[in-house]
């Protein structure tokens, strides 16, 4: 395969590809740049990580883009991220639906703009049969809040009497879970330095690998995403169990 910066097995790409993609505003602010620069050029790169991800052999790709959290943020800043999801979307969708890219969102979207959660739907229903790569985008998303809302919703079917509370295991979280299209993340990144998982993907997360690289968003490339995918595959995953 052409463009090969590291030793990568072919074989043994993760199948599920989780990325916080941090560091847009420090990058921005390093080039004396408002921290908006740094979102646009943060789109910039997840269109090719995508398209690397999916040449790879990558089957889903979860992208840490809007926290349950990120409300906080001063009004322009959230205002700037939903118009550079809408553009995104807009600009990108033929393009993605071409490439075979399936596009889902993980987290409670109905708090977002209108406009937001239309072109989101519309994304998901012309790209719902596509099958090389899963695009989930996390949007108002929260591992907390995820896992909250599953408990409700199993109470609710206990208290209708729809199923047992014997019947309650791990199998049956995760199918009420936002992210139950996927299987759970092998390879987790996080970029820009920070070494957390700020609330993503709590449940799903229990045998992951985690890879932290200093690059910001903005400046991660192909090559810093195979050199991670390098790194996962000089594991030793046991599961708990012993070779
Ligand atoms: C982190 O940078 C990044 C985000 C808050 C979200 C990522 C969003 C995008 C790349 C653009 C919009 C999304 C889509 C799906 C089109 P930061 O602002 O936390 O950086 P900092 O930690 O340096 O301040």
């Amino acid at each position: 395969m052409e463009r090969l910066y590291y030793d990568i097995d072919l074989e043994k790409v993760p199948q599920h590809l989780a990325i916080i993609m941090d560091g847009n505003g420090r990058w921005a602010k390093s080039k004396m740049m408002p921290r908006t620069y740094g979102h646009k050029k943060g789109v910039e790169t997840i269109r090719k990580i995508v398209e690397e991800s999916k040449r790879l052999g990558v089957k889903y790709l979860t992208l840490y883009a809007f926290s349950t959290e990120n409300w906080k943020r001063p009004k322009e800043e959230v205002d700037a991220l939903m118009n550079l999801l809408v553009s995104y979307l807009k600009k990108e969708l033929a393009e993605l639906d071409k490439n075979g890219v399936r596009i889902l969102t993980i987290g409670d979207i109905s708090a977002l703009p209108k406009v937001c959660i239309n072109e989101l739907e519309k994304s998901k229903e012309k790209t719902k049969d596509n099958k090389d790569l899963t695009l989930s985008l996390a949007l108002n998303y929260g591992g907390r809040a995820d896992i909250l809302n599953t408990v409700k919703l199993i109470a609710k079917n206990v208290k209708d009497e729809q199923i047992l509370i014997e019947d309650i295991n791990e199998e049956m979280i995760s199918k009420y879970l936002t992210t139950n299209e996927s299987v759970d993340p092998d390879l987790v990144i996080r970029t820009s330095g920070e070494q957390r998982l700020s609330n993503f993907l709590l449940w799903e997360v229990a045998y992951s690998e985690f890879y932290f690289t200093d690059a910001h968003w903005p400046e991660f490339d192909e090559k810093e995403l195979q050199k991670a995918i390098y790194s996962y595959q000089n594991r030793d995953r046991r599961f708990g169990a012993i070779k």
